[in-house]
């Protein structure tokens, strides 16, 4: 037995973000309340899509937005957006908006305390309407029933719940187009994290629908990064870029990531690094540690070849896992991203509080295929160091 849970409606398409005007009206009402960055204003990325819909509604946009944002950000989005008696929330961003965007609107139709919304299915609803335009292509947020935000001692917590998947999400490879080099790379990263970790996950929610997911999601996302990362403009490698991050965004929110997520956000939280970053940084080596696991070693073999498939898969499955392993660790060199902790300024003592920290992830460390001891994350945090 399982559950699948997605976004009801997707728009997929070059220019879609501004020609969906009509359609994100109807859904969102006449207060529209759009939550963003700065960078993306500043980039003037939003202006089309505003000015649309400013012909025929009212919109007040809220750029606070940081990266990995904080609680005090959603409280303050959520004051703006009750004065404002918005009528639908429109997110717009990397998953940091659309995590914000995400829990306004659910606070907004529910007034739930927001203390009690943390966890799994705690959230009582119902939420205002929620349309959701993702500008990178990595955390697949507009598909998943995710948000995290990160508290006032760094800790980083989450609301899972299926009433915050948007009535609609916009995919639009075109806003992706100047995304800088690094920040393709590196959730670029996350995207394969995503597909990978939940087509080996042990929940028991894992199903053949999001194995399915991960697969198409991998082979995509395998055969374009590096063209998307060194050839920014290719509209191609942008376009399965952003396909193949939704498609593992599918996958994992109903097979959920495990411990190179549970590892990366200590990394995220204590020192100010990108989750995608994060993720890339500890991903080759909590692999390592899984694969002693036969289960888990099958599976990345069986996955090799999806996202590498120049790989030779005459060889026993050992011999692909490993080579699978060292493959994701030179393909985050070959994409100029840091792959030591040392190199972000983070000293070697922070690993073992960062070990400490990663074991309090428990919802994403039972879904690990080999059992992670608080040791273990030490010693991962030293081999990246
Ligand atoms: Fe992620």
């Amino acid at each position: 037995m399982f559950n699948f849970y997605s976004t009801s409606e997707l728009i997929f398409g070059n220019g879609t973000s501004h020609n969906s005007s009509n359609q994100i009206i109807d859904i969102l009402g006449k207060n529209l309340f759009v939550i963003t960055d700065k960078g993306l204003t500043e980039l003037g990325l939003l202006e089309p899509t505003i000015k649309k819909l400013k012909i025929n509604s009212n919109v007040k946009i809220f750029n606070d937005v940081e990266s990995d944002p904080s609680k005090k950000t959603l409280l303050k989005a959520f004051e703006e957006a009750k004065e404002f008696k918005t009528t639908g929330v429109l997110g717009f961003g990397g998953g940091s908006s659309m995590d914000i965007a995400k829990l306004v609107s659910l606070l907004l139709g529910s007034n739930q305390n927001i203390e009690t919304l943390w966890g799994v299915n705690n959230a009582k609803g119902p939420r205002v309407p929620l349309v959701l335009i993702p500008t990178t292509a990595g955390t697949g947020s507009e598909v998943t029933p995710i948000s995290i935000i990160t508290m006032d001692d760094k800790e980083k917590k989450g609301v899972s719940s299926k009433l915050i998947l948007p009535d609609l999400a916009i995919l639009d490879p075109l806003l992706t187009i100047n995304l800088p080099s690094n920040i393709t790379a590196s959730t670029g990263i996350d995207a394969m994290v995503h597909a990978i970790e939940a087509y080996t996950s042990i929940n028991p929610n894992n199903n053949p629908i999001s194995k399915m997911l991960s697969i198409e999601a991998l082979k995509l996302l395998g055969s374009s990064i590096k063209t998307a990362v060194f050839e920014g403009h290719n509209i191609n490698a942008r376009s399965n870029m952003l396909l193949g991050s939704m498609l593992a965004g599918k996958a994992f929110a109903n097979s959920p990531v495990a411990a190179v997520h549970a590892l990366a956000y200590p990394i995220g939280g204590l020192f100010k690094i990108s989750h995608g970053l994060s993720n890339s940084l500890v991903l080759p080596s909590v692999l390592k540690f899984n694969s002693i696991n036969e289960e888990a070693k099958k599976n990345y073999a069986y996955l090799a070849p999806y996202v590498f498939n120049d790989l030779d898969n005459s060889k026993s499955e050992k011999d692909i896992c490993n080579k699978f392993i060292d493959r994701l660790e030179n393909l985050s060199k070959e994409l100029k991203l840091p792959y030591r902790l040392r190199d972000l300024e983070i000293p070697e003592r922070a690993c073992q509080l960062m070990a400490v920290e990663a074991m309090k992830q428990t919802r994403l460390l039972i879904n690990n295929p080999r059992k992670i001891e608080e040791s273990d994350a030490f010693n991962i945090y030293k081999a990246v160091w």
